[in-house]
């Protein structure tokens, strides 16, 4: 099997979106792949009530438990290497992640970012973007590399931004965007892992 392993640490919707279409996709027949579990480092995380509902594995790494990013990493990986995985997915999952980690699962690991990267890496993209007058907005699936929010970029999808919108119309429109982009990226990537 080519398990999946999708982190997040809070709504988890893109977690349920890719959880879904798994299921309706039948990933497991098209792909020998399935979610395998979710892990997040919040013990809050709305998702994981979502993915305990669908019987797939959930775990909680508190970030809050470690005294440095190395050790919260450790612990990570050795919860996620329980589930041998093919694909490690980052669905709002709001750590930085260190190097050490990002080059364990080197070529299998992959983030959404709420902007059309390169613009605007890091948080707060939605107000960013209407601050600085863009007129289109939207989200980007990538490789994770080293450096936040940069490395091989897979897909995006583009979504208008529309008078009278605030950060939060804009992230819901590019929210639904984001729920169709990133389980499409994962099936196109999946033959080839
Ligand atoms: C998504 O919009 C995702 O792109 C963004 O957080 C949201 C999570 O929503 N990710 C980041 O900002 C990563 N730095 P979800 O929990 O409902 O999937």
């Amino acid at each position: 099997d080519k398990n999946i392993v999708i982190l997040i640490s809070g709504t988890g919707s893109n977690m349920a979106a890719i959880v879904r279409a798994a299921q309706q996709e039948d990933w497991r027949q098209r792909f020998g792949a399935r979610v395998a579990a979710v892990v997040s480092n919040k013990a809050d995380a709305k998702g994981l009530a979502f993915a305990r509902e669908q019987g797939i594995a959930a775990a909680v790494v508190d970030h809050q438990r470690f005294e440095s990013r190395e050790l919260f990493d450790a612990e990570l990986a050795r919860v996620i290497d329980a589930h041998r995985p093919a694909l490690v997915v980052l669905a709002g999952f709001m750590r930085i992640l260190t190097p050490g980690f990002v080059a364990r699962y080197a070529g299998r690991l992959l983030n959404i970012h709420p902007s059309l990267l390169p613009a605007f890496p890091g948080l707060h993209t939605h107000r960013r973007a209407l601050e600085a007058g863009c007129r289109f907005a939207g989200t980007t699936v990538h490789q994770v590399t080293a450096e936040l929010d940069h490395g091989p970029i897979l897909d995006q999808a583009v979504v208008p931004v529309l008078p009278g919108d605030t950060a939060e119309t804009l992230a819901a429109r590019v929210l639904t965007q984001e729920h169709l982009l990133y389980p499409r990226a994962i099936a196109r990537l999946l033959p080839r892992l």
